[in-house]
């Protein structure tokens, strides 16, 4: 039997919006396409019922987080360039999406990563996927600071978002939501880390408003962790801090184009407390259905704290990037919530008792 198999994944769907050649050899594992999926009940719950609220779950892709948009195309460009070897410092979600595509590739991955601060499930992806892991004894900036250093030396490709081909391929993430929307929203918020997310929404949403596919482009808010607020503050933070690992970082990357991003879109990037993350993080399983990791919750806990104070209007139409999966941190998940876990006996009689029915 003949089958006509269609492509899956970024490249073959946004090339014309790429820096890829037919001769570029396409390395994906399906990522992209994920779900827009409308809230109705927190918009009730927050008495804004003519919110238009709107959830880009990017922890549907692959790997589990939206890193893999901006890996399909840096770990496709590497080999076209003739890499062997790639490397990345990370809090875990970009060192899953490197080792996972680099397998594929056959290429082989370094990761470098803040030793203690990286979540369970993002550390086993490594694992798994067979990178070479180096535990180091420092944050996530000292080893981005080490992995560039390194790569002066050696021959090997940096793929953190330092890497030009990044944020290219996650800009992809804007065009999805327009065309989920068939409009661009009103706001976009999202957490901010090592800043290239926000840089590459602008640039997918300011390419899609100059071709004229959109009227418009949304203002972008981002969201850092109180405790690792770099940008907030205005200068970098030695000692980063939140229960938010994946955004614990004090001297972002792509600091000047986020800045820039911002002030073009007319929008704002503020901080949030570790517990509005935290609340956000429970409102969205509890309220939602939805299983985010809790960095990806700043985004939510931003757009409250911007509804509260009136910096966003109530009948807005918002969409929300809630970057990872929460299976990633299953620890984080089971220390917010306290449930007791005490075995009943095997028989009716104790489950109707326990279940008060
Ligand atoms: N959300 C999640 C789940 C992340 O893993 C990251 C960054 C961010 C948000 C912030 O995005 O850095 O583009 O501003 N994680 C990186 C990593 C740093 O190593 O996985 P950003």
């Amino acid at each position: 039997m003949q089958t006509t198999y269609k492509k899956s994944g970024l490249i073959e769907k946004y090339r014309q919006y790429l820096p890829v050649s037919a001769s570029t050899p396409v390395i994906t594992l399906g990522e992209g396409n994920t779900p827009l999926l409308q809230s109705f009940n927190i918009p009730k719950m927050l008495g804004c019922p003519t919110l238009d609220l709107f959830f880009k779950l990017e922890g549907l892709n692959p790997t589990g987080s939206f890193k893999d948009r901006g890996m399909t195309l840096a770990i496709s460009k590497a080999v076209e360039e003739g890499a062997k070897a790639v490397i990345c410092a990370s809090t875990g979600n970009t060192s899953a999406s490197a080792a996972a595509f680099a397998t594929k590739a056959g290429l082989k991955c370094y990761v470098l990563l803040p030793h203690g601060y990286v979540a369970l499930g993002k550390l086993a992806q490594a694992i798994h996927y067979g990178a070479q892991i180096i535990p180091i004894k420092g944050n996530f900036d000292r080893a981005l600071e080490l992995v560039r250093e390194l790569a002066e030396h050696t021959p090997v490709t940096v793929v953190n978002s330092i890497n030009p081909y990044r944020l290219e391929g996650q800009k992809t993430a804007a065009f999805e939501v327009v065309e989920h929307l068939s409009r661009q929203p009103d706001y976009l918020c999202i957490p901010v880390g090592n800043a290239g997310n926000i840089c590459a929404y602008w640039r997918g949403f300011k390419l899609y408003r100059e071709l004229g596919i959109t009227a418009a482009a949304p203002r972008m808010h981002g969201f850092e962790a109180e405790g690792s607020a770099a940008i907030v503050r205005g200068e970098p933070i030695k000692n980063p801090e939140t229960i938010g690992t994946a955004i614990r970082i004090g001297n972002p990357a792509s600091w000047q184009e986020a800045v820039r991003a911002q002030q073009e879109s007319k929008g704002k990037i503020d901080s949030v407390t570790d517990d509005e993350i935290l609340a956000a993080y429970k409102m969205l399983g509890s309220a939602e259905g939805i299983f985010c990791e809790p960095s990806s919750a700043a985004s939510l806990a931003g757009l409250i704290k911007h509804l509260s104070d009136g910096t966003i209007p109530q009948n807005a139409l918002v969409t929300c990037v809630l970057t990872g999966n929460g299976l990633k941190d299953p620890d984080t998940a089971q220390k917010v919530t306290a449930v007791d876990l005490t075995p009943v006996e095997a028989d009716l009689a104790s489950l109707k008792k326990v279940m008060a029915l």
